[in-house]
């Protein structure tokens, strides 16, 4: 509960981030609905290092972003204390990286635009379809 309200609410105030919900529910449930498993976990895999591991850049800096940080005091305090060692986000990168949900996360991406995300998004999806 606390995660979901202090972590996904709040960022959805924000409409580049609401609409690249909203087109990620769209391609996520076209690609689902096709039995497509393998884009699945690439979706799965943009989702955890994004909408709830994610970084973003806002005026050159370095800002906490993801559900997943924002929620826990002790990724918060872990993942601050790994700001300059970020990765760039890259979604062809981000999409074959795997990730474990049980333990703190040891690297994270910044992000510098959720419209180019979304873009890279789209295009990823005519590519896969
Ligand atoms: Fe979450």
């Amino acid at each position: 509960m606390f995660h979901d309200t202090f972590g996904h609410i709040p960022p959805l105030m924000n409409l580049d981030f609401a609409s690249f919900m909203h087109r990620f529910g769209e391609v996520g449930t076209a690609i689902a609905n096709d039995g497509r498993d393998f884009q699945v976990t690439q979706l799965q895999r943009l989702y955890w290092f994004f909408v709830e591991f994610g970084f973003i850049r806002e005026d050159g800096e370095a800002k906490l972003f993801g559900a997943g940080i924002m929620s826990s005091y002790g990724e918060t305090s872990h993942a601050w204390a790994l700001r300059n060692k970020l990765k760039v986000f890259n979604l062809e990168e981000v999409m074959s990286t795997p990730f474990r949900a049980d333990v703190i996360q040891h690297e994270y991406y910044i992000l510098d635009s959720i419209p180019e995300l979304e873009s890279n998004l789209n295009h990823w999806f005519e590519r896969t379809y």
